[in-house]
């Protein structure tokens, strides 16, 4: 019953805290996360500081990493991250090597659909198909309390489906991702483009930032659209749709019985969700002779991923401590 600690490293931020058995947190830090032109050993130390910290408060008996990037079938490295400095990283060994208790690492769509099945909203749920909106789009298919991985650890990168041919670009490589389109990374850049433009529509936001338009980040445009910017919320009726777009493709692939939208940008809640329910409903095959899934918020928020790595790391050091 003793707390372990989980990390969701995403494109921005990092997000840590001490988690207890029944999905508590008892305490949570929150920083930046260090830019993808830096090595992965900034990312590694910044984790090892982290953990450090919270063991002087904390009894931490096992680390569980949420990461944004692509981990392979044994949950040791990342093969590839589009939003940060990981190629081929041995993560979980160059970690437990430096803090001395089990390491787990997964995606961070994985242990945020683990979060809201296990303590949110996919509680009564069999299957959840999770999708988490932050730097780029997080995806994750749960069925019968399992996350499935694919037989390379890669299934679910549901924000790397082009959507665009010929669309924008995407540091995964392609063009036209999902993500590209229904992000907080679409939202920004869509944003600056229309300040740049000085677009009638964006005077509110340029006087907000000073006309410095680099200053404009995703946390603003929800506040905007919150009270009632124009600009602000046609963006959230964008993505939206979009985003409402991509469930009705997945419903099309795997048909669950509920989707949930987690993730920084899903604190927007009915700016975001109503949008992508109506399209949802619009773009569904065979819409109208077919049950319909439920689309629901994440009701760990942004919180998810974190509180999922550190449950699933409790699984690992419970395995460890029996084969040890
Ligand atoms: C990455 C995923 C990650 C997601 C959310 C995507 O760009 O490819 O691995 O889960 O961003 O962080
Ligand atoms: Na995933
Ligand atoms: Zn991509």
């Amino acid at each position: 019953r003793v707390p372990t600690v989980g990390i969701d490293i995403g494109g921005t931020k990092v997000m840590a805290g001490v988690v207890d058995a029944d999905g508590t947190i008892l305490e949570k830090v929150l920083t930046e996360t260090p830019e993808k032109s830096k090595s992965p050993k900034v990312v590694e130390d910044t984790i090892v500081e982290i953990v450090l910290d919270l063991s002087e408060r904390h009894d931490v008996h096992a680390v569980g990493i949420g990461a944004a990037g692509w981990v392979d079938a044994d949950r040791s490295r990342v093969l590839f991250a589009p939003h940060l400095s990981w190629r081929d990283e041995p993560l979980r060994d160059r970690l437990s090597e430096r803090l001395l208790v089990p390491v787990m690492v997964d995606n961070d769509a994985n242990t945020a659909a683990w979060a809201e099945w296990r303590f949110g909203a996919g509680r009564d749920q069999p299957d959840l198909v999770m999708i988490t909106l932050g730097t780029g789009i997080g995806g994750a298919i749960l069925e019968d309390g399992q996350v499935k991985r694919g037989r390379y650890g890669v299934a679910g990168e549901f924000g790397h489906m082009q959507v665009v041919p010929g669309g924008h670009r995407c540091p995964c490589g392609n063009r036209g991702c999902w993500e590209q389109y229904s992000s907080g990374n679409a939202l920004v850049r869509e944003a600056r483009e229309l300040a740049a433009a000085e677009s009638p529509v964006a005077y509110g936001i340029i006087e907000r930032v000073d006309g410095r338009i680099h200053d404009i980040t995703g946390p603003l445009i929800t506040e905007l659209a919150r009270s009632g910017d124009a600009m602000c919320v046609e963006l959230f009726q964008d993505i939206g749709q979009w985003l409402g777009v991509g469930i009705a493709n997945l419903a099309a692939a795997l048909d669950p019985s509920c989707f949930v939208i987690g993730g920084g940008v899903s604190a927007a809640d009915d700016l975001l969700i109503g949008p992508a329910r109506e399209a949802f409903r619009r773009t569904l095959t065979g819409r109208g002779y077919r049950p319909e899934a439920r689309i629901a918020k994440a009701e760990l928020g942004p919180e998810a991923g974190m509180v999922g790595a550190a449950d699933l790391a409790r699984q690992v050091a419970r395995r460890f401590r029996r084969t040890n």
